[in-house]
Order: structure tokens, then sequence, then C-alpha cells
């Protein structure tokens, strides 16, 4: 399979991502206070094998070894999230100089081995004693969160050009509020709608705060989209898969893009909306940049007893699958970066996130031979640019993850790594993946240069 280089812009971001509570470790140092996913994956039960992130991979400690691999992979872009409890630990108030302090030597580092950093600022870890105030359901949440946003925008700002305000808050609100396995852990839709209008409120908000600290900077968000295919052809699969695609794009596009919340999902929650006037414009402020997360594509039918939006997915037969168990479908991602595109019209798209996991073990000769991993990445990728020749404003693609890590309720059991991580050791070893990556990238910068 080839992929078509020559679609790809010549400053095109060959990133990898990562998230602060998924790598970092050292929770109690520095002033860190506890965040949500310190509770959840503290509670029994929660995460296979109880894992945590305590150590995780020990990045805080271990970041400069880890930029240096990203130099190794020829990677030009790193996507980074920060931990909201190391900045601000009471979640509102008082700055931690010392948190804010190694995310200012991780920038540093970044741009010194000429790696672009791009920096998400939410992906799931909210202070604790937010959550113990309400957490997301709560308007303050999102009044603290564009604070926080405002302090690190103006610590950073001067060498961050781009930034994102959420990871999948679809993720946060109907995850963590609605079906429950991910932190805080709800199963309340009144309380999982709310959280979704106060994270979107949030963005909005944050926006205005990271524009007012950086005036350059480069803003977006960052959605987990999927396709949506009804299982059979029945009216009712088809209207099941309507409200699937609402619950699962429209609902955070629509808003985000100046047209409210879809009213048809407004009517399957039955959720009075925690509006106040002029919140939806501060939703829809104007974005330089839409960030897809793609996965795996969904094939749905008809629920009707099952919980909003009353549809559940459907195991198609004889499709490949990841150790996620989730299908393989790479023409998911062109379609929804040609939708995106189509619909929505961004002035600049990146896919944020897009990687698969795999069981992986080291070979008495210290490699990681990773073929079903390195086939997912060329046809994702091919995809990707596919999408690029037909118009998507493709701009930049970010392989998940740089590294194993805490795969949140799944545990360390699931390797998601470009580079294996032996978390008794901390031995990183780049697997055969991240060498194709590697190849990958530097194919494509030898292009541009030959056309220079
Ligand atoms: C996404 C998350 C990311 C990672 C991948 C596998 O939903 O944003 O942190 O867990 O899935």
């Amino acid at each position: 399979m080839t992929i078509d280089l020559a679609a790809l812009p010549h400053d095109f971001l060959w990133g990898t991502a990562t998230s602060a509570y998924q790598i970092e470790g050292a929770v109690a140092e520095d002033g860190r206070s506890p965040s949500i996913w310190d509770t959840f994956s503290h509670t029994p039960g929660k995460t296979a094998g109880d894992d945590h992130g305590d150590v995780a991979c020990d990045h805080y400690h271990r970041f400069r070894e880890d930029i240096a691999l990203m130099r190794h992979l020829g990677t030009n872009a790193y996507r980074l999230s920060i931990a909201w409890p190391r900045v601000i630990p009471g979640g509102d108030g008082p700055v931690n100089p010392k948190g804010l302090a190694f995310y200012d030597r991780l920038t540093d580092a970044l741009l010194e081995a000429g790696i672009t950093p791009s920096v998400t600022l939410y992906h799931w870890d909210l202070p604790q004693v937010l959550q113990d105030r309400g957490g997301w359901p709560e308007r303050a949440t999102a009044e603290h969160f564009a604070a926080y946003a405002s302090v690190v925008a103006e610590r950073l700002g001067d060498r961050v050009g781009h930034w994102a305000t959420l990871n999948e808050p679809l993720c946060s609100a109907w995850i963590g509020h609605l079906e429950g396995t991910m932190a805080p852990g709800l199963t309340d839709l009144t309380a999982a709608v709310r959280a979704s209008y106060h994270l979107l409120l949030g963005h909005g908000l944050a926006v205005q705060a990271v524009r007012a600290a950086a005036p350059d900077a480069q803003v977006g968000i960052v959605n987990n989209l999927s396709t949506i295919h009804p299982a059979t052809d029945s009216p009712s699969d088809l209207r099941a898969a309507r409200r699937m695609d609402g619950h699962t794009n429209r609902w955070w596009l629509d808003p985000v893009h100046g047209r409210g919340f879809p009213e048809d999902m407004r009517e399957v929650y039955g959720v009075e909306l925690p509006e106040e006037p002029g919140d939806l414009s501060v939703i829809a402020a104007p974005l330089d940049w839409l960030g897809l997360n793609y996965y795996f594509p969904q094939t749905v039918a008809d629920d009707p007893t099952g919980p909003a939006p009353h549809a559940r997915a459907v195991r198609r037969a004889g499709v490949p699958r990841t150790g996620m168990d989730w299908e393989i479908d790479a023409s998911g991602i062109e379609e929804l970066l040609l939708r995106l595109t189509r619909e929505y019209g961004p002035r600049g798209l990146y896919v944020t996130e897009n990687g698969s996991a795999f069981p992986d073990t080291v070979r008495p000769d210290g490699t990681v031979d990773d073929p079903e991993r390195q086939d997912y990445l060329v046809r994702h990728l091919a995809a990707c640019a596919s999408a690029a020749r037909k118009g998507a404003p493709l701009a930049g693609y970010f392989a998940w993850s740089l590294l194993d890590n805490f795969e949140w309720a799944y545990g360390y059991a699931k390797r998601f790594g470009l580079v294996h991580v032996d978390y008794r050791t901390q031995a990183r070893t780049i697997k055969g993946t991240g060498h194709r990556y590697a190849e990958i990238v530097r194919g494509h910068r030898e292009r541009g240069r030959r056309a220079a």
C-alpha cells in the first residue's frame, strides 16, 4: 500500500501524542494535587488490574529521554497535555510555580530539539477538589477552566503557538457521567448533559483566554468522532444511526460552529440545558483548526430500552480488530476528514490521535516486531493522504501514542506506543512501527527537499 505523500503540504506536522496522566507519574510531586483519575483508578475494581498512573512512564523525570526518542523518529511535532492539578492544585486560585515550571522545561526542551509543541489544556484530569464541588455539571468549573487556561497561555504563549482546549469532551461527558466507565464514574443522564454543556462552555471561554494571552495562537478543539452506519436498512435502525451520529458527532460539532445544540438530540435526552444568555456565542468562538481523533467505525441498531441515545453497537462479522477489540477500517478516517471539510469548513484539520493497541513482546534480540500496528498505521496514513488529495485541509498527523502508557480503565495491558515501555525498568524500545513511521516521515521530507 502506498501513501500519496505528495498530497500532504511541505510543512506538514508529523507528530506523536500523549497525555499528562497517562505518562507523567510523579503524582504527588512538586505540589500536584489529585485529579479525578487518581481517585477513580485508586477505587478498587475501576481499572484492569487496579492499575493507576502513580508512576506510569515516569515521563516527569524522563522527558529528556523521551524527546530524544522523538528526535530519533524524526518527528517535528508533539501533542502533550498539561495537568491542571499541577498548575492550580486547588482547582481555582493560587498558581503552583513548580507545576508550571515543569511545562516550561518541557516546552524549551522540545523547541531545542526542533519539535513543535501542540498543547492540550484538558485531557480528563480534573482536579479532584473541583469534582468535590460538583465537577463539570457545575457552571463554575467552566469558569475555573478558563482561568487555568489563561495562566498556562500567559506562561507558555510566547513559545507555544498551537493550542487545543479539550480532548474528547464526549468521553468526559458521556463515558464519565453516563456510562460510568471513566472518571468520575457516574451514570446519570442529567449530570452527563450538564457536563457536556459546561465542557463546551469551558472550551469557548478558554478560546477567549488563550487568544487574550497569546494573540497569534492557533486554537482548536479535539474530538473523537466516528462514522456511524445502520446495522440494517430498517427505518428504526436508520433512526438509531441518526441518533448515534447526534450523540457522537453533531452534539460536539454543531454548537462550536454556531448552530446550537442539535434539536433532535435535545429531545432524545429530555434534559434542560443550563443555558444563559450569550453562552452560545461564547461556545461558537471562531477556531483555527479542528482535531480529529479516529480509532474505529461504528455500526448501530435500534435499542429502545437502552440508555440514551437508545442505539447499540453491533459487531460486524469478519472485520479485523485491534487488541482493544475495535474494528479496523481506515476508510472511516477519510470519510470523517471529508465530512468535516464539507459540513463545517474548518480552516485547518489535524488528526490529533490515531493508532492501535496490540500485545507486544520484546524479542531476545531486543526488537519489537508489530506488523499489525504497522499495517494499521500505513492504511490510515494512506486514507489521510487521500482525504488531503480530495481537498481536506489536513495540516498534520499525530500518532497515538509516542509511548505505551496508562490506557485509562484498561490499565497498562493495552499498548498503543510507537515505543515499547518495560514498566519494571522503564526501558524504552522503538517498535517496528516506530521505525516505519520514521521512514515515512523521512520520505515526505526528502520529497519536499527535492521539490524545493
Ligand atoms: C483516546 C484518548 C487517549 C487514548 C486513546 C487510545 O480516546 O484520547 O487518551 O486513551 O483513546
